[in-house]
C-alpha cells in the first residue's frame, strides 16, 4: 500500500473546470462557505428543493446519537417528488427513461408513463395486502419495472429491499428472511451476454424457504417457460390492469424507505436502513451539484445496476427527483460488441456518464480505437464510483472518452452514506487524477490516525466522517448494536467517552500537501471486486461448506481489471485426492461451489490447495502474508508465525500453480 501511495502522491497533474461549465454550474464555490457558516441551514435549503406535505419542526435531532433524525416532524412522499410534481408542473411529456434492452429492443417512458405505471403498481401491491411498513423484496434485471417497483413501494410506504439479480438463491433467501419480506417482485429473467438468463427459478428456490412471502409478482421479460405456484402473479395481469389513479400519502421524514444489504467482515450481510426525507434531500442535491444536472438539456446515464446503492441513488431517486432524462441499459458492455456503451452514448446523445473504474480499465484493455469509432461529442461531464480510480485510468477516461477536455468527478461514498460525500464539484474543483478531492458542502470528512487524531497534510490513516449527514444510514436492520459496533465504536464516543461521535468508514486514506483526500481501499478484510464489496469471511465460509475442504483463507489480490481479485487458499480434507487431474477438478468444483453459494461475482480467480495456513500463535490467519504470496511479493515479517515453514510450502505451490 505504501508503494502505491508514493506513486499516487507523485501525481501533480491538475485540471481546472472548462470555463463554460464553471460559468453555468448549478453549484459554485460559495456553497462551501455557505455550508461552513451554518451546516444545518445549508441542508435545510437543500431539503427545500423537494416538495413537502408538512414542513419539519427541527432540522436534526442528534440527541440519541448515533441514531439520527433529520427533518423531524416533516412529511413527504418520495414517489410524489420523483413523478407527480413533474407531471403536475407540465413536464409529463418529458422523457424520464430511454431504455435499451441488451438484444436492442427499446422503450421510451415519459414522466407521465412512469407515473401511470407506478400508480398501477402501487394499487396492485395494496391489493396484495401490502401496507406501509411492510417489506418488499425486488429481484429484477435492469428493466424499467425495477424503477417502477421501487417507486411503487415508496409511494405506499412499503420498505423495499432490492437484491442484485446476480445473487444466488442462498443470498436471496438470507436477505428475504432477514427483512421478512411479504412480497417478491421478480421476472422470468433478463438478457445477459446475448442469452436469456433466468431469475424466476432462483426466486422459487428461495421462496420455498421463506414463509414470510405471501405473493410473487413476475414481470414477463424473456418469455421463457417458468414454473408457477399459487403465490405467483403475472405483472401484466396484476399491475397493467390496475387503476392508474392513486393519491400518494405523505410519510414521516424518518419513515423507512429501503434496506440494502452490504457484505461485512462477517458472513452475515448487513441490512443498511435508509429513511425518507434526509435520504431524498441528499440524493437529490448531490445529483444536482456533482453531475451539474440540467433537466432541460441533459441526457444522463449511470451504468450501475439497480441492485447496488449507486442504482438506488443515481438511477432512481437522485435523477428522477430532479426531473432528469436518463438512459437505462439492461446488458453487458461487450454484447454484441465491445463498442456497445459508446454506441449508446452516440445514439441517445448522452451528456453525463457515470460509471466505475473497473469498466474504465476494461475499456482501456480493449483499446482506445473502440471509443474513437463513435461520436461522443455530446458528453460534457464524466463520473466515476465504486473504488479508487488509478490516475492512468482517470487520464484515459478524460482523454479517450472526454476528448481531453471534460471534467472527471471521482465520487467517494458507500451504501451506508446513501449519497455522494467526497467529490470534486465539476464547475469549481481543479481535479487531480486519482483523488476524490474534498468533502462536499455540508459534509465533514477527515483522515485520522490510530488514536483518532486528525493527521496533518501529507499524512495517512483512516477516513472518518465527523458530523451527521442527511442520507446517513439510520441503523442496521434489526441490529442496533451491530450498527454502533461497526461504524461508531472505532473512534466514536463509544470508544472515547465524552468525545464526538465519529463515523468509521473502513477505508484507508491520505491527505496530500494541499489537504486533498486520496482513498486507498478497505482497511479491513473486505475485498473490492469490480466495485463490489465481498468479505473474505463469506468466501471462506462458502469454501469450507464444501465437503472436501477443511479450512480456507481468502485474500484480495490487486488485479488490473477488477481492482481486486479473490485468491483463496484451501486445505483439503485428509482423504481427498489432490494429485494431478483430481486436484484440477477439485479446484474447478470449488470455484463453482463459491459462485453457486454466493453468486458469480464471488468466484475466486484462483484457488491454491495448500497443506497448512499461516497462523499466529493465537490461531489467527495472517492474511497479510497470503496477500504477499498472491501478489508475488517477497514475504513480510514472518516472526509471529506459529510455523514459519508453512510459508515456504505455500510459496512453492504458488510459483508452479499459476
Ligand atoms: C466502498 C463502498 C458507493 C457506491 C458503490 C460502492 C469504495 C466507492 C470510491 C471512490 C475510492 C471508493 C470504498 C467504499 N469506494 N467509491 N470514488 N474512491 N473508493 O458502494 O458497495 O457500499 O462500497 O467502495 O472502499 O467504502 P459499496
Amino acid at each position: 500500500m505504501s508503494e502505491a501511495l508514493a506513486n499516487l502522491l507523485n501525481e501533480t497533474r491538475q485540471f481546472p473546470p472548462p470555463a463554460e461549465l464553471a460559468a453555468n454550474a448549478n453549484v459554485k464555490a460559495d456553497a462551501y462557505a455557505e455550508a461552513e457558516r451554518d451546516r444545518l441551514g445549508f441542508w435545510e435549503r437543500q431539503a427545500d428543493r423537494l416538495t413537502w406535505a408538512k414542513r419539519w419542526d427541527q432540522v436534526l435531532d442528534w440527541s440519541n446519537a448515533p441514531f439520527a433524525k433529520w427533518f423531524v416532524g416533516g412529511q413527504l412522499n418520495v414517489a410524489y417528488n420523483c413523478l407527480d410534481r413533474h407531471v403536475a408542473g407540465g413536464r409529463g411529456d418529458k422523457v424520464a427513461i430511454h431504455w435499451e434492452g441488451e438484444p436492442g429492443d427499446t422503450r421510451t417512458l415519459t414522466y407521465a408513463d412512469l407515473h401511470k405505471l407506478t400508480c398501477q403498481a402501487a394499487n396492485a401491491l395494496t391489493d396484495l395486502g401490502v401496507v406501509a411498513g411492510d417489506r418488499v423484496a425486488i429481484y429484477l434485471p435492469m428493466i424499467p419495472e425495477a424503477a417502477v417497483a421501487m417507486l411503487a413501494c415508496a409511494r405506499i410506504g412499503a420498505t423495499h429491499s432490492v437484491v442484485f439479480g446476480g445473487f444466488s438463491a442462498d443470498a436471496l433467501t438470507n436477505r428475504i428472511q432477514d427483512a421478512t419480506a411479504k412480497v417478491v417482485i421478480t421476472s422470468d429473467g433478463g438478457f445477459r451476454r446475448g442469452k436469456p438468463s433466468a431469475l424466476k427459478p432462483t426466486v422459487d428456490e428461495a421462496v420455498a424457504n421463506c414463509p414470510s412471502v405471501e405473493h410473487v409478482l413476475v414481470v414477463r421479460r424473456t418469455g421463457e417457460e417458468v414454473a408457477w405456484s399459487a403465490k405467483d402473479h403475472w405483472w401484466h395481469e396484476k399491475v397493467e390492469t390496475a387503476s392508474p389513479e392513486h393519491t400518494a400519502q405523505p410519510f414521516d421524514a424518518e419513515h423507512p424507505l429501503f434496506i440494502l444489504y452490504t457484505s461485512g467482515t462477517t458472513a452475515r450481510p448487513k441490512g443498511i436502513l435508509h429513511t425518507t426525507g434526509g435520504y431524498l434531500t441528499q440524493a437529490s442535491y448531490t445529483a444536482h451539484a456533482v453531475f451539474d444536472l440540467k433537466p432541460e438539456t441533459d441526457v444522463y446515464w449511470c451504468t450501475a445496476d439497480i441492485g447496488w446503492v449507486t442504482g438506488h441513488s443515481y438511477i432512481v431517486y437522485g435523477p428522477l427527483s430532479n426531473g432528469a432524462t436518463q438512459v437505462m441499459y439492461e446488458g453487458t458492455p461487450d454484447t454484441p460488441h465491445k463498442g456497445r456503451f459508446w454506441e449508446i452514448v452516440d445514439k441517445y446523445k448522452v451528456t453525463i456518464l457515470y460509471t466505475a473504474p473497473t469498466l474504465i480499465r476494461t475499456m482501456m484493455k480493449w483499446g482506445e480505437d473502440i471509443p474513437a469509432g463513435y461520436d461522443l461529442s455530446s458528453l460534457r461531464l464524466l463520473g466515476s464510483v465504486g473504488e479508487p480510480i488509478n490516475p492512468e485510468a482517470w487520464i484515459w477516461y478524460r482523454q479517450h472518452v472526454g476528448r481531453g477536455e471534460l471534467p472527471v468527478v471521482d465520487t467517494w461514498w458507500q451504501t451506508e452514506t446513501g449519497a455522494i460525500m467526497i467529490s470534486p464539484l465539476p464547475g469549481v474543483t481543479e481535479a487531480k487524477p486519482g483523488s476524490a478531492m474534498t468533502a462536499l458542502p455540508g459534509i465533514v470528512a477527515d483522515v485520522v490516525d490510530d488514536q483518532g487524531q486528525s493527521v496533518p497534510n501529507g499524512g495517512g490513516g483512516y477516513l472518518v466522517l465527523k458530523e451527521p449527514w442527511p442520507s446517513m444510514l439510520r441503523t442496521i436492520w434489526g441490529d442496533d448494536n451491530r450498527f454502533i459496533e461497526t461504524y461508531w465504536s472505532r473512534f466514536g464516543a463509544g470508544a472515547n467517552a465524552g468525545g464526538e461521535w465519529v463515523y468509521f468508514a473502513g477505508d484507508g486514506a491520505k491527505k496530500d500537501d494541499d489537504g486533498h483526500i486520496w482513498l486507498l481501499g478497505r482497511v479491513d478484510d473486505v475485498m473490492l471486486v469490480s466495485g463490489h464489496n465481498i468479505s473474505t469471511t463469506e468466501v471462506e465460509s462458502a469454501l469450507v461448506s464444501h465437503p472436501s475442504v477443511a479450512e480456507a483463507a481468502v485474500v484480495g489480490a490487486t488485479d488490473p481489471t477488477t481492482g481486486q481479485a479473490i485468491v483463496a487458499f484451501a486445505i483439503p480434507r485428509g482423504n481427498t485426492d489432490t494429485s494431478g487431474a483430481a486436484g484440477e477438478q477439485l479446484i474447478a468444483d470449488l470455484r463453482n461451489h463459491v459462485a453457486k453459494t454466493l453468486g458469480p461475482i464471488a468466484k475466486p480467480r484462483q484457488i491454491m490447495l495448500v497443506p497448512e495456513l499461516p497462523k499466529t500463535r493465537s490461531g489467527k490467519i495472517m492474511r497479510r502474508l497470503l496477500r504477499d504470496v498472491a501478489e508475488h511479493r517477497s514475504l513480510g515479517d514472518v516472526t509471529t508465525l506459529q510455523d514459519s515453514s508453512v510459508m515456504e510450502l505455500i510459496s512453492a505451490g504458488m510459483g508452479g500453480g499459476k
